[in-house]
Parts: structure tokens; sequence; C-alpha cells
């Protein structure tokens, strides 16, 4: 009796779901999902590619309505008509891929939604919003980005800090981050796990999304897991073990080797790219060979270079200095394909995939030279099997291969871009940050895919922001820092994330 009163009197639950299912055409993505998220938690929402995460929580956020199913938030019905409403009535979202407009100012952004509020944009009302945005941005402590600049003067991962300031500055009682801290920088990150826990500690709560097993479990209270649009089960803080994490995470046991096992670290003799003091951009004189059959890891922090360095070497990005593949200057996209180099980009969205297409186009589209069999033609069955191949291979969640890109979920589309490099018989593979968003299932196939392919002899470039993932695969890791090449490391089973970090900061 006692406990139930209590019950009456506070649950604790913010905001929960009922039997709520979201169908797209034949596709079930939901399939009536209850999640209850409590006050002064951080509830872990984890799941394979495509189990339901985005979809779920974006209904939350009112980014989308239901198919069905109702949701209860502070004990009366929430149906908010749109982000910006749910927003106001304090559920906010920081989406898995870009939200912020490019082509309006860094202030719009901030206050989208409220525009209005500052009414015809004269010269004073102006100045309050950008003044507006300063605040917005100095509350999640940035003081070093100009608000009244436009938004495409950022990088991809700075105009995420506007998406959490915009966010933030509504002071949500749900605060819902989708797959955010491997879209930001390490400050990014910092900012959003300082913010998570200021949020709890205010007694308020925090929905979030993440594949790095680490983070989940050092910063979450409780973890709901989602399979197949259905929540199979719920864990508390004293019942997270690794394994039984990572087990829930693709609904089955993760059976040998993760990374490669060996620290034989050799490589062929040849050089399959190299690069000569390579300047602008970022870049300070960088050179660098690699060869035929390493795994050549580069990493540092966010804004190094490394990024640049990637896009430099695949003719993307102009800069001084040369970049030479079998005997031949790289010079722009199309010398670059010609010499059979791969290119798997951070931003995919804007950079790798043709998001209103379908997934058959994007992954022709690089691999054109193996389907074309006599002079020009192409024979739509070769085009069908091929992209078929990499959607078996990658695993990739999708109603059909002529499914467009753009309805995948993130880590879905993100196996597309691996899919269309790797299957383009690339001789040499530039990979920038390959597995952001994939779920450790998928994952664990993608590093024994690249351990065969640098046994097949190919030159594997892996840029990366997780140390982990550099010292595991790695035959030679190196360093960046401020546009140069800081250090080299050699494979080896002693090589610690301590002794690397020394060089990047
Ligand atoms: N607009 C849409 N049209 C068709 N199908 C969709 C659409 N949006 C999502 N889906 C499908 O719904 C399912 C769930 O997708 P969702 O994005 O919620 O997955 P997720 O758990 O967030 O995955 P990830 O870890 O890859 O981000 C997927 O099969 C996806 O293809
Ligand atoms: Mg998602």
């Amino acid at each position: 009796m006692k406990e139930d009163i209590s019950d009456m009197h506070d649950s604790g639950i913010i905001i929960e779901t009922r039997d709520i299912v979201k169908t797209f055409g034949v596709v079930t993505a939901l399939n009536k999902v209850n999640i209850s998220v409590k006050r002064g938690e951080i509830l872990g929402l984890i799941g394979e590619n495509g189990s339901g995460k985005s979809t779920v929580t974006s209904i939350i956020a009112g980014i989308q309505p239901p198919t069905s199913g109702e949701m209860l938030y502070q004990g009366k019905p929430w149906k908010p008509s749109s982000m910006t409403d749910a927003l106001a009535g304090g559920v906010g979202m920081i989406v898995q891929e870009s939200g912020v407009i490019a082509g309006i100012s860094i202030a719009e952004n901030i206050v989208l939604g409220e525009i209005k509020k500052y009414g015809k944009l004269g010269l004073l009302t102006k100045k309050k919003m950008v003044a507006d945005a300063r605040d917005a941005l100095l509350s999640i402590g940035i003081d070093d980005i100009d608000p009244a600049l436009p938004a495409f003067t950022l990088d991809l991962q700075d105009r995420k800090i506007i998406e959490i300031a915009r966010v933030w500055a509504k002071q949500p009682e749900v605060f819902v981050v989708d797959e955010t801290t491997t879209a930001v920088s390490q400050r990014g990150r910092k900012i959003l796990y300082d913010l998570m826990q200021r949020q709890k500690g205010a007694g308020k709560s925090v929905i979030f999304i993440s594949h790095d097993i680490d983070e989940v479990i050092e910063h979450c209270s409780r973890l709901t897991v989602l399979r197949d649009g259905d929540v199979v089960q719920s864990l508390e803080k004293a019942d997270f073990s690794l394994d039984t994490i990572k087990m829930l995470m693709i609904g089955r046991e993760l059976k040998g080797d993760y990374y490669r096992s060996d620290y034989d670290g050799s490589y062929g003799e040849s050089i399959a790219l190299s690069a000569r003091n390579l300047s602008g951009h970022g870049l300070d004189d960088v050179s660098l060979d690699s060869h035929e059959g390493e795994i050549l890891g580069i990493g540092g922090m966010s804004h190094c270079g490394m990024h640049q360095l990637g896009k430099a070497l695949f003719g993307v990005l102009k800069t001084s200095g040369s970049v030479m593949a079998d005997g031949k200057k790289i010079t722009n996209v199309a010398t670059a394909m010609k010499k059979k180099i791969g290119y798997v980009s951070k931003d995919r969205d804007t950079e790798a995939l043709i998001l209103q297409a379908p997934i058959r186009d994007n992954i022709v589209s690089a691999g054109l030279n193996r389907i074309v069999k006599a002079g020009l033609f192409i024979f739509k069955k070769d085009e069908k099997a091929y992209s078929q191949k990499q959607v078996d291979d990658f695993q990739i969640k999708c109603s059909s291969d002529m499914q467009f890109v753009a309805q995948l979920s993130g880590g879905n589309k993100q196996k597309v871009v691996f899919g269309k490099w790797i299957g383009a018989d690339s001789r040499i593979m530039i990979l920038d940050c390959p597995t952001r968003g994939i779920d450790i299932g998928v994952k664990q196939a993608m590093y024994q895919l690249m351990y065969r392919l640098k046994k097949e002899g190919v030159s594997i470039i892996m840029i990366s922001e997780e140390l982990a993932e550099l010292i595991g695969m790695s035959d030679r890791l190196l360093i960046m820092k401020d546009g140069r090449i800081a250090k080299e490391f050699a494979r080896s089973p002693e090589l610690s994330e301590a002794q690397i970090i020394d060089y990047m900061i």
C-alpha cells in the first residue's frame, strides 16, 4: 500500500512513450516502443544500426509524428507539432545528421524558430539577436566563434556546436543527444559531457545515443536497448558490464578479435602513395609515404590538419607540394580515381553521398570500372549484382538497394560510403573516420576487412580520432599537431594512448 502511494506521488518519470509505432511504407521502424526517462538521469539508448534509436527520439522531440501510440510528458499527453514546438515545451534534441542551415548566420541558426521574436531585422534587433546568440555560445563555454558570421564559415564539427548552443539556450528538461560525440571535435565532446552532467545534477534528464561503449558506461545512469524496432531490455547501472552491453548493442555475442591480433607491423617495400611538402589549408610542410600492404594510421586533435590531409591526398584540396601515386601526380579527384585511390570522408552527407538517389547509384558511382565490361556499356544486371554484394557484405539495412540513401539510418549511410570505395577495387584507401556511427558488430567486420585488404597489398591510410582504433589497427602511426607531423610510432604491443597524447597536445 505504502509503495503504491509513493508511486502515485512521484514515479520520477518525466517523459514516456506508450506503444509507439512508426512505419515508412512497408518498413516498420518502431513496433510498439515503450521508453521512459526519469528525472535526474542520463538514459543511454543503444542498439545496432537501424534499430530505431533516431526514429523514436525524433518523435519525442517533435521532428516527426508517430504512426500510432502516445506519449506523456510531465504526466500530460505530449504531441509536439514540430521541433520548435517541442523545444519550447522543454524537449530539445541534437540530431545525428547536420541540423544547421549553412546559408544564414550563426546567430540566426542559434535563434532558429524564434526569429519572429526579433521582428523585422533592422539594425538594432539584429544586434540584439547576435548578442543573444553570443550569450548562448558563452553559456556552453564557447567564446571564439563570432555569431555574426555565416554558418558556412564553420566546419561541420563546429556547426554541431551551434546546434548544441541552440538547444541548450532553451534550458530543456529533456536533452536528447543523438550520436553527436563522434561528430564533434574533442572540445565539443568535453562540452557535451559537461552539459549532460549539469543536466543530471539539476534534476533534469538526458537521452544519450552512442555506439561508443566506454562513454556509454561512463556517463549513463541506465540503458534501454532497442532491437529491430522493439525495446528488448533495460539495464541499471549496477548491472553494467562490458560483455553484457556489447552483447545487447548488437544482439549477439561478439566472437573473435575486435582489432587485428598480430604485432607484426611489416608491410611492402613499394611506395603506393607519397606526399611531399604539402602546405596550405591548415597543413604545414607535410610529407609522408604510404606503402603497399600497410595500414598507416594518422591521428591527432580534430583541428590538427589530419582531415585536410586526407582531402589533399585525394586531390580535393589544392595545397602546395605534390602527391604522387603510381608514377603520376594527383592533381584532382579524377586522377586520384584513375590511380585507384578511394576516399571515405568524415562528412558523409555533404561530401560522400547523394542522399536523394538510391543506394545502388551511390555504390555504383565509384565502382564503374569494375562493371564496365565492353567499353562504355554498363549492364543493368551487373550493376544490380554488384551493388547487392556490397549491401550483403556490409549488412546494409534497407528494403532494397533501390531505396534512397536519405531514408537510411546514420550508420547504414556510412556503410554505403564504405561499400562504395571498398568495392571499387581501390589500391589505396584513404579512410577518414571510417567507423563513425557504426555499431560494434559491423565495426569489427570493417576492421577484419581492412586487415584482409592489407594482406592483399592494398595501402590503407586511416585517419581517426579514436586512439584505440589507431593503436589497434596501424602498422605505423603518424601523430599530427598544428598542421605538421609531430611524431611517428611503429606498431607495438607496448604503445599506449598516454604515450600518444603527449604528442597531440
Ligand atoms: N524516412 C524514412 N523512410 C524510410 N525508412 C526510414 C526512414 N527513416 C528511418 N527509416 C528506417 O527506420 C529504421 C530505423 O532507423 P533509425 O534511424 O531510427 O536507426 P538508428 O537506431 O538510429 O540507427 P543508427 O545507429 O545507424 O543511427 C531503419 O531501418 C531506417 O532505414
Ligand atoms: Mg540513428
